[in-house]
């Protein structure tokens, strides 16, 4: 009986493959390529914009099917500076490099949501954004999230490098310098990389949040900008619902062109 029920499938099969061989490696690229929506949030970790859009954002993620369609993009604010140790400067300062190394860390190294939510562990304290770069203060939030080994995760290698030892001392500058150096190579390699992309790209403005557009009237894009607490440029609007509705939308248009 099976055999029977099996094989004027098989039959159909085989007669559609001649078309089907010619198209699939292009059908397959698109579709891994321009299924997804690409979302950017441009931050600097020690920046009260950056923890309001992160917080409009981690409602975004967490709305049930949204982490399926999108490729979300985490870009570090800086400027890249061949003289200084780290390779770029923050515009909070050393920690807040330090911060941002250790994020990107996380993001490397976990999934989306487990990281993004370390991250939001970290900016809501009283004490933020004063222990954003500091390893204990972190190493607390990836207990609080729980679920993520510090060593198995390759966290410890990315942040901590292999030297999981620390020198005391009194002297501030020797004091970024034991900091510095207590931050992997990984963390480190990682941070310039992503500094240099946001760079190139000329955004300047933490909370910057960009959405690809394929709909026509976008200009390839949708921004928003949260900066000083004000909310600027979001035509589309800048709460969560806006933002889902967007990549929703864009996500249906990106579909829809795939089956063309
Ligand atoms: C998303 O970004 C990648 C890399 O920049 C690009 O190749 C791709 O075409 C983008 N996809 C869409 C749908 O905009
Ligand atoms: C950023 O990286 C690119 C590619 O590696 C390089 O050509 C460019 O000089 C870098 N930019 C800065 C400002 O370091």
């Amino acid at each position: 009986m099976r055999l029977f029920l099996v094989f004027p499938f098989l039959a159909g099969l085989v007669a559609s493959l001649p078309s089907q061989i010619h198209q699939q490696p292009f059908g397959l690229m698109d579709e891994h390529q321009s299924s997804k929506v690409n979302v950017s949030l441009y931050v600097m970790s020690r920046c009260p914009d950056a923890r309001l859009c992160e917080d409009v954002f981690d409602s975004v993620i967490n709305k049930e099917g949204i982490l399926d369609k999108i490729d979300l993009n985490i870009g570090y604010i800086g400027t890249p500076k061949k003289s200084e140790v780290l390779g770029v400067t923050c515009k909070h300062g050393l920690e807040e490099c330090i911060g941002n190394a250790q994020q990107l860390c996380l993001l490397n190294h976990l999934p989306i949501d487990k990281s993004y939510s370390i991250i939001q562990c970290q900016n809501y304290p009283s004490s933020f954004p004063r222990d954003i770069g500091n390893l204990d203060s972190l190493k607390k939030c990836v207990d609080t999230v729980g679920g993520v080994d510090w060593e198995k995760s390759g966290l410890a290698k990315c942040i901590e490098g292999k030297s999981h030892s620390t020198t005391i001392t009194n002297n501030d500058d020797k004091e970024d310098k034991e900091k510095i150096k207590h931050l992997g190579k990984e963390a480190k390699k990682l941070l310039k990389k992503n500094i240099n992309q946001t760079y190139e790209k000329e955004i300047k403005t933490s909370c910057t949040i960009d959405i690809d557009s394929t709909i026509s009237g976008k200009q390839g894009r949708r921004r928003c900008i949260v900066d000083g607490g004000i909310w600027k440029g979001c035509d589309d609007g800048h709460t969560a619902q806006d933002f889902i509705r967007v990549i929703e939308e864009e996500h249906k248009n990106l579909q829809s062109k795939k089956d063309d």
